[in-house]
């Protein structure tokens, strides 16, 4: 982390936490003093960092949850409330890919599955963090979204409908939201140094190597760098910024 927050007091939820972008801003969101709710499909590695946080002296809570189903992400949100006392933040960040793939080859299988996970997973934690959130009158909601959600690439067709998708959402809601004292914006992170690009850099390193030569600042992201700015987007240094789709990619989409 690059810079100081204090979230003393404020409770942040966190999906797709045991990995990547989601576990640093986990442990930023812990180190800035917030109580953590920590959500993952990988039982075992959120409750390792659920413990480790603990034994640091945080308070954290390690939640088992497949946010395509809708009845495990209200399981979640309750279990959070009902631990923390209430929900200040929500980073909903969960996502996967699929292989690239002809735009005219593509399976439904394939689309559907990115798309429940990346566009109805943050569909279903929005609501059910927005029902807790506006008995209090407060908060702040970021959802993942990608450079994929700003421009297309080949290959591409299903995840980058995806993160359009969740621009969409973050749009909608945000406008219906702003008036309760909720704030609800979207990051859209470039390519970053996680298992996820590690897993394409092996498996698809031609059309990785294409997006990284169009990488203005010459090199991946770091999951800190975004971190930042989804903290930043949940501080009170944010406060008039409301349904921003926010590019976090080194240029890429500049
Ligand atoms: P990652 O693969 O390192 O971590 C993703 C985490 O989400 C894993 O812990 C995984 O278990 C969890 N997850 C997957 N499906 C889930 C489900 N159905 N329910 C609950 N948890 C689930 O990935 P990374 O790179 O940290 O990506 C995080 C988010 O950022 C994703 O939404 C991804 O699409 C997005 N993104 C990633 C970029 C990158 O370059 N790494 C660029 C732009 C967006």
């Amino acid at each position: 982390m690059n810079v100081r927050y204090d979230f003393s007091g404020q409770v942040a939820l966190i999906t797709g936490a045991a990995s990547g972008m989601g576990l640093t801003t986990a442990k930023a969101f812990a180190a800035a003093g917030a109580a953590v709710a920590l959500a993952d499909l990988n039982e075992e590695a959120v409750q390792t960092t659920t413990d480790a946080l603990k034994a640091a002296g945080h308070k954290a809570l390690g939640v088992v949850c497949d946010v395509s189903d809708e009845a495990q992400v209200a399981a979640m949100v309750e279990n959070t409330v009902a631990t923390f006392g209430r929900l200040d933040a929500a980073f909903n960040n969960a996502g996967i890919q699929v292989p690239p793939s002809d735009a005219a080859d593509e399976t439904a299988e394939n689309f559907d599955r990115v798309n429940a996970v990346n566009l109805r997973g943050v569909w279903a934690c929005m609501k059910h963090e927005l029902r807790q959130m506006r008995v209090q009158g407060s908060g702040a909601i970021v959802n993942c979204s990608s450079l994929g959600g700003l421009v297309g690439l080949p290959s591409r067709a299903a995840y980058h409908a995806s993160k359009h998708g969740v621009i969409g959402l973050t749009r909608s809601a945000a406008l219906e939201y702003a008036p309760r004292g909720i704030r609800i914006n979207a990051i859209c992170p470039g390519t970053i140094d996680t298992p996820m690009v590690a897993d394409m850099l092996t498996k698809q390193a031609d059309a990785m190597k294409e997006i990284m030569r169009d990488q203005p600042i010459g090199r991946l992201g770091r999951s800190d760098e975004i971190a930042d700015a989804v903290l930043w987007l949940c501080s009170s240094g944010s406060t008039f910024v409301i349904g921003h789709a926010l590019a976090v990619d080194g240029g890429f989409t500049a």
